[in-house]
């Protein structure tokens, strides 16, 4: 099947489901101190590239789970000047808002399935065609940058808005969650760049 083809079978969606559940189990099954380190050295090879260097707005997250561990990465990003927006679900558009975050000990707070999301009490919105560098989180990717997310799209009709052609999106994974091809429909959003502990892709 062509990489852009539409196609609504339930195939897809059954391998979606099956690639999620697979790269999940993988994931789990790390030992934390593996995904610290791993997640340490991958962060700071993302903070050394061009792109992210050169960034002014940085789009990141608050990782959950056994998902890379993105705390030092929102650190640094504010200690080095950057603007840093963190997303919250909106549980009525279905969609991702964006806020700009000041203060991490202060602006974020346990939002919907207990992920830490920033208060719009004491946060400001934000607009993703503001963004320079987005790091994108998902469940599994393949070498030709493919993503796969958790399955609401979310990230997909975030993405969908930005400024095309100037908006990096790399992904940190771990080598566990690349995969030999994940399907991609029409509305799904490759990344840039997948980087993980042992390499990056594309090489
Ligand atoms: N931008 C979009 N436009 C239309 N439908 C979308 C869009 N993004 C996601 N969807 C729908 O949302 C559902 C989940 O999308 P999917 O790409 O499988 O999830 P994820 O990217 O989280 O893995 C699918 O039924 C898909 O058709
Ligand atoms: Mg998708």
């Amino acid at each position: 099947m062509a990489r852009d083809s539409e196609d609504h079978s339930a195939s897809t969606e059954e391998i979606k489901a099956s690639l999620r559940e697979k790269v999940l189990k993988r994931r789990d099954a790390m030992p934390p101190e593996t995904q610290n380190t791993f997640s340490r050295a991958i962060l700071r090879d993302i903070i050394g590239l061009e792109p992210y260097k050169n960034s002014g707005v940085v789009l990141a997250y608050a990782g959950f789970g056994s998902e890379l561990r993105t705390d030092e990465f929102l650190h640094r990003t504010l200690d080095l000047g950057k603007r840093l927006l963190l997303p919250r679900v909106n549980r009525e558009t279905k969609s991702l808002d964006l806020y700009e975050v000041k203060d991490l000990a202060r602006d974020l707070k346990a939002g919907t399935w207990g992920i830490s999301e920033p208060d719009p009490g004491r946060c400001d919105p934000a607009d993703i065609q503001t963004v320079d560098f987005v790091l994108v989180p998902g469940v599994a990717f393949d070498s030709r940058c493919g993503r796969l997310g958790y399955g609401a799209g979310f990230y997909d009709g975030l993405l969908a808005n930005r400024r095309v052609s100037q908006t990096w999106l790399v992904a940190g994974a771990f080598e566990v969650q690349v995969v030999e091809s994940v399907p991609m429909r029409k509305h799904d959003v490759p990344v840039d760049l997948v980087m993980t502990q042992e390499r990056h892709y594309p090489s």
